[in-house]
Order: structure tokens, then C-alpha cells, then sequence
């Protein structure tokens, strides 16, 4: 666009800018991660997010009608006729009694935002529709990333829906579920299985795409971050504008956690909100180097100045031991997250905390969130799980009013919903027991009858 947008090292000893156009994505003095910044002085910037309802008006203009670009003006980036959109970010905050109860909370204080709602079934679409943006205005005709399997499936839907750019994934091998496997192979990406998990694959994306010239969209990209603050924003419209107590969200890669920090930071400097909700993540236990680190090594964002060296040296033991992430929620499988250093920054700013969650309590409150109405796949459910325990342990009060993210669909894994709620040991045993569930709670059997009238009324009569 012009100087009113450009890049930015997050480290504020730093603070070098990078041009708009610049696809590096490291800050090229420090190595470090880079924001996407602007000159708000010279921007129109609304006076009021009540500005925002207006757009509900002028639905027929595609911009308006994308829950991420109707808020363009909190990430005035790209031009408007540069922008790549196919109608994403239509998603829901929906009140949630029956999960608040099970939770432990009042009626009316727990709401679900539920991101499966996407084109491609999860919050991955937020941000890459402003990658794929940025990627369009710097003339990108690949794009790669590394995924769990919901960045790869959104990539390939906006490559497949704008015939723009063709997708290259990464994925480890076994490591993604068929929903997701079966989106990339359905868009047409080309699709690349490694031996090895996310983090291998999120390396070597890294290093093919400086090689080759091929633009990155994993949430390093800070144009990513962009799209992904608009959940926030829809919250907050959903609620009135009022700020919630907590917003609650799964952890993998730390992309969500970073911008939504960034969201609630940019609407105080602008003076658009005047007090921060506070921000939980929930890692899975198999996959839980944020939750060691803040929680167990006291990491901190120290103004910028954290702790660098214990973050190499854990990051370092892991790689000395071998040690692989492994939980069921396969898309927060992940060690290494790249976002660490400003999940720290966000915490910092919205008073966080970080917890972690067995697989078995991840697949009851995701059986819990089915019941409730609104399915969603195991990763997602983490948040749930998370706010049981912290509402268990006090910190989280029953009447506090809370937002738990639903980050993807409940059919992006149908494998483990249904070994859930199997009849089947040996179903479950090979997809669950295996991984070390040993028994869950809310299990929904289907119930086996002959083919024969009288038999499945009576079935009917006893169980319904
Ligand atoms: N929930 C779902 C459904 C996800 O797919 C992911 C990440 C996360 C949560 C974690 O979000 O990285 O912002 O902390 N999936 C990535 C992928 C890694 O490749 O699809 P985060």
C-alpha cells in the first residue's frame, strides 16, 4: 500500500521495520518474529466499533460481507481491489448452557465461537485470506505451508476457489486426520507427506520456501495474525461490545493466542475498548512445551527481554531426547511453536495463564460440546477442557463471562468421535486405548437390533 502499513520486529530493543512487500518473514537485524504495524496517526481509524454494525447494511459488497474484511479499517494493509476473499469468518458465538453447567458455570456465562463455520471448517480461513491477500499484492504464484492438516485445507481452498496460486503442503506422515487429508487432496494441492511430524515438516517448509521463492502462509507469516484478530472482533460484536472476563483458546502453534493479544492491545491503544479480557490456552498434555515453559519455568516476556536462553536450552533438551509431541488432538500436535515470543507479549498484556489437558479430558468436553449442539473436532474441545480445570482450581469463577473458542469442525476427525462413542472395544482400543484413554464418560452407543420390526420398536421404546 504505502508507508502506513509495514512490517515490524516484535522485539522492542530492535524494532527494525520491514517493507510491506517483504515475504522473509525474520527480522532481517535480530532474527526475530515480525507485526504487521501501522501509522494509525495517518489512518481513519473509527471512533467507535458501533461503526462496525453499519456494514450488516452493505452485505451486497463482498468486503462487507466477510466477517474478516468488514473490520479492514483494524488491518488497513491491502487496497480493497486487491482483496482475495470467498466469503469466510460467517461464524457463530453461540451461548452455551448445557457446556457452562458441565463446566461448572452459571447459566448465560459461557458462549462457544465457533469457527467451524468456515469455507474450509476452521478459523484457519480468517488469516489466510489476508495472506493470500498479501500474497496476491507481491505477485506470489506458489504458496507452502506446513500443517496438522486445517492450514493445509485452507490454503487449498483459496488456491482451488481463485485458481491464483497453486498450493504446496507439507504434511507428517500419518499425522493428519482423513477430513483434513481429504479437503487438500479434493482442492487439488500438492501434497507432500515427510517422514516425520509438524515440526520436522514446519522446518523444512521453511527452508524450501526461502530456497525456492515460494510464499509462506504457516502463522509466522504476520499477515496471517492480521485476519485471525477479526475473531476477536466478531466476539465482541456478538456480545454487544462488551469485553468478556476470558477468552479461552487451544494452543498448538500460538498463532491464535498472538493476535488476539494483538487485537485486544491494538483496540486499547486506539481507544476503541478500555480494559483487556484475560487469555487462557490450553495445550494438550502430549504437546505442552508452552504450558512447561510459562507455567512450570516462569518464562515472561520481561518488556521483550525474556529469557532466551532457557527457551534454547528446553528447546534444545528436546531435540537431544527426541521428544515428539503426541496427543489425539492431532491439530495442536505440535513441540516447537514458532509464535512462543509473542505469546509470551500477549499474556503479558492480557494477564494469562496456560494449562494443559489429557487426551481423555479433551474427548469428554468434546462430547460434552457435541451434546451442547455444536460439534466440533478434538483440538477445539482443549479450550473446554481447559476452562473445567481452571474453574476446578478457582481462578475462572463461575459467574465470569467466558469465550471459548472452537477452532475447527466436528467432521474435520471423524475417527475419533466415532471410537468414542464405539460399541466396538476393538474399534476403540486401536484409536483410542492404544494412545492411552482408558475409559470415557459420555459415550453414545449405537445400538445393535435385528432386522425386525417388533425388535427395533422395542429398542425404540426402551432407549428413546
Ligand atoms: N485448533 C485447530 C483446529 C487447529 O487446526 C490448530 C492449528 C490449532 C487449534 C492451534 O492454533 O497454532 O494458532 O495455536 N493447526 C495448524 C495447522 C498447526 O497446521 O492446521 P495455533
Amino acid at each position: 500500500m504505502s508507508d502506513l502499513a509495514f512490517q515490524q520486529c516484535i522485539n522492542p530493543r530492535c524494532r527494525a521495520t520491514v517493507d510491506l512487500a517483504d515475504t522473509s518473514f525474520r527480522c532481517p537485524a535480530c532474527g526475530g518474529l515480525l507485526d504487521v504495524a501501522y501509522d494509525w496517526d495517518r489512518l481513519p481509524v473509527p471512533t467507535s466499533l458501533r461503526h462496525f454494525e453499519g456494514k450488516w447494511a452493505t452485505r451486497t459488497d463482498p468486503l462487507d460481507f466477510s466477517g474478516v474484511w468488514r473490520f479492514r479499517e483494524l488491518f488497513p494493509f491491502a487496497p480493497d481491489e486487491r482483496v482475495m476473499t470467498i466469503g469466510e469468518g460467517q461464524t457463530l458465538c453461540q451461548r452455551a448452557d448445557g457446556v457452562a453447567a458441565y463446566v461448572g458455570m452459571r447459566p448465560g456465562c459461557l458462549y462457544l465461537q465457533y469457527e467451524g463455520m468456515n469455507p474450509s471448517g476452521s478459523f484457519k480461513d480468517n488469516g489466510m485470506t489476508a495472506a493470500f491477500t498479501h500474497a496476491r499484492t507481491v505477485g506470489a504464484r506458489r504458496a507452502a505451508c506446513a500443517s496438522t492438516g486445517n492450514t493445509s485445507a485452507s490454503l487449498a481452498i483459496y488456491c482451488a476457489a481463485t485458481s491464483l496460486m497453486r498450493a504446496v503442503i507439507f504434511i507428517g506422515s500419518g499425522k493428519i486426520s482423513y477430513g483434513k487429508l481429504s479437503q487438500a487432496l479434493d482442492y487439488g494441492a500438492l501434497t507432500v507427506q515427510i517422514a516425520g511430524d509438524f515440526d520436522d515438516a514446519l522446518r523444512r517448509v521453511q527452508e524450501i520456501s526461502r530456497q525456492l521463492g515460494i510464499y509462506l502462509v504457516n502463522s509466522v507469516n504476520p499477515f496471517r495474525l492480521e485476519g485471525q484478530k477479526t475473531i476477536m472482533f466478531r466476539i465482541l460484536e456478538a456480545l454487544r461490545w462488551e469485553i468478556p472476563d476470558w477468552i479461552v483458546v487451544p494452543g498448538g502453534n500460538l498463532g491464535n493466542v498472538s493476535s488476539f493479544g494483538k487485537a485486544f492491545a491494538e483496540l486499547r491503544d486506539l481507544g476503541l475498548i478500555d480494559r483487556n479480557p484475560r487469555l487462557a490456552v490450553v495445550n494438550a498434555s502430549g504437546a505442552d512445551t508452552f504450558y512447561q515453559l510459562y507455567e512450570r519455568h516462569g518464562l515472561r516476556w520481561n518488556g521483550g527481554d525474556f529469557d532466551r536462553a532457557k527457551l534454547d536450552a528446553y528447546m534444545k533438551a528436546m531435540d537431544v531426547g527426541d521428544l515428539r509431541a503426541d496427543t489425539l488432538a492431532s491439530a495442536i500436535e505440535i513441540n516447537r511453536p514458532v509464535n512462543l515470543p509473542k505469546a509470551l507479549r500477549a499474556l503479558d498484556q492480557c494477564g494469562g495463564v496456560v494449562r494443559e489437558v489429557s487426551d481423555t479430558e479433551i474427548l469428554d468436553a468434546k462430547a460434552r460440546v457435541g451434546a451442547g449442539g455444536l460439534g466440533c473436532e478434538p483440538a477445539s474441545a482443549a479450550s473446554v477442557a481447559g476452562l473445567l480445570k481452571l474453574v476446578k482450581e478457582g481462578i475462572i469463577a463461575p459467574s465470569d463471562r467466558v469465550v471459548c473458542v472452537l477452532t475447527g469442525h466436528l467432521l474435520k476427525d471423524p475417527d475419533a468421535t466415532v471410537a468414542y462413542h464405539s460399541s466396538d472395544p476393538k474399534t476403540f482400543d486401536e484409536k483410542l486405548g492404544k494412545r492411552g484413554v482408558k475409559r470415557v464418560a459420555f459415550a453414545n452407543r449405537a445400538v445393535q437390533v435385528p432386522n425386525d420390526l417388533n425388535e427395533i420398536i422395542k429398542a425404540i421404546e426402551l432407549y428413546a
